[in-house]
């Protein structure tokens, strides 16, 4: 069953911040983390980000989208750090009310989380050439999230605020399949939520492919999609029947979780 966007999201120490998921088929979990402005006080960027990334951080003009790497990878690295203690119980677990500090950044620090040609985040995790677990991540203003899945799968994350405008964007200039209108028509949700979560979906198998939205539009539309949860709706898609989603829609944002499942 999917967890609601509280427990999701829920305020929890940063050392056990990340969740695990359980989705249908999958071997495992895949491991959910989040983290938000607030969590760069408790630990500042240089204390967690590499060499490398510390200088791709530094890249930005502009603070906030500094701000949205930085969450993305602290959000990376805690979803690593959880998956990796979960698949080798005697590497030392992540403390969860904070303390052995020092152990705890060396770790988040140990995950490399570059990009490949296409965007994609690239894991590198001490001297592993294959780390046994991948990362897809998303980042809006304040907030990160991301999911540590088995390197083997396929699985991407998309989050968006919900946002009149960015829905109008999405209305305005992504042509929709037959079977998206129909489901706008109904009135579970109000329209701007709706397209939103349609985008995320869409935007999550894009990430799951690896392409990104660098492919056609009707490349990555839903064929169906339906509540189960309050707040939790599960979708299928047109051209991708091998591909699930699972969305949540939250009071300011809503996130989608495109796998494969067996
Ligand atoms: C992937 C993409 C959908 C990201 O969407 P977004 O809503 O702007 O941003 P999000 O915060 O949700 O996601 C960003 C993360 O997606 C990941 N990502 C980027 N490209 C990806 C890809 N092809 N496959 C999987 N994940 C990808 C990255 O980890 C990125 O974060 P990072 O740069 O901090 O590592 C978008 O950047 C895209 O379509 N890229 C495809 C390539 C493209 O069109 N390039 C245009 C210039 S050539």
């Amino acid at each position: 069953m999917m967890p609601d966007w509280q427990t999701l999201f829920a305020l929890r120490p940063l050392g056990s911040r990340a969740m695990g998921l359980t989705l249908p088929e999958l071997v495992g979990p895949v491991w959910f983390a989040s983290a938000n402005s607030a969590d760069l006080t408790e630990l500042p960027a240089d204390s967690f980000l590499t060499s490398v990334e510390s200088a791709r951080a530094s890249a930005f003009k502009f603070g906030q989208p500094r701000e949205n790497f930085t969450l993305g990878r602290l959000a990376g690295k805690l979803s690593l750090a959880a998956a990796a203690s979960a698949s080798a119980p005697r590497s030392p677990a992540l403390s969860p009310g904070g303390g052995e500090g020092e152990e705890r950044v060396r770790r988040l620090r140990s995950f490399k989380i570059e990009n490949g040609e296409r965007g994609e985040p690239v894991v590198r995790a001490g001297d592993l050439k294959s780390p046994a677990h991948a990362v897809s991540l998303s980042h809006v203003n304040g907030l990160g999230v991301a999911v540590a899945f088995p390197a083997r799968e396929r699985v991407g994350l998309d989050l968006e605020l919900i946002d009149a405008r960015r829905a109008e964007t999405v209305r305005k200039g992504v042509p929709l399949s037959a079977e998206e209108e129909d489901w706008l028509k109904t009135p579970l949700l109000p329209e701007a939520t709706a397209l939103l979560l349609l985008w995320t979906a869409r935007e999550s198998l894009g990430k799951a492919l690896g392409c990104g939205l660098a492919c056609k539009w009707e490349t990555l539309a839903l064929q169906r999609i339906e509540q189960v949860s309050e707040g939790g709706w599960s979708g299928i898609f047109l051209h991708h029947p091998q591909f699930r989603c699972w969305s949540w829609v939250g009071p300011e944002a809503v996130m989608s979780l495109a796998f494969t499942p067996a």
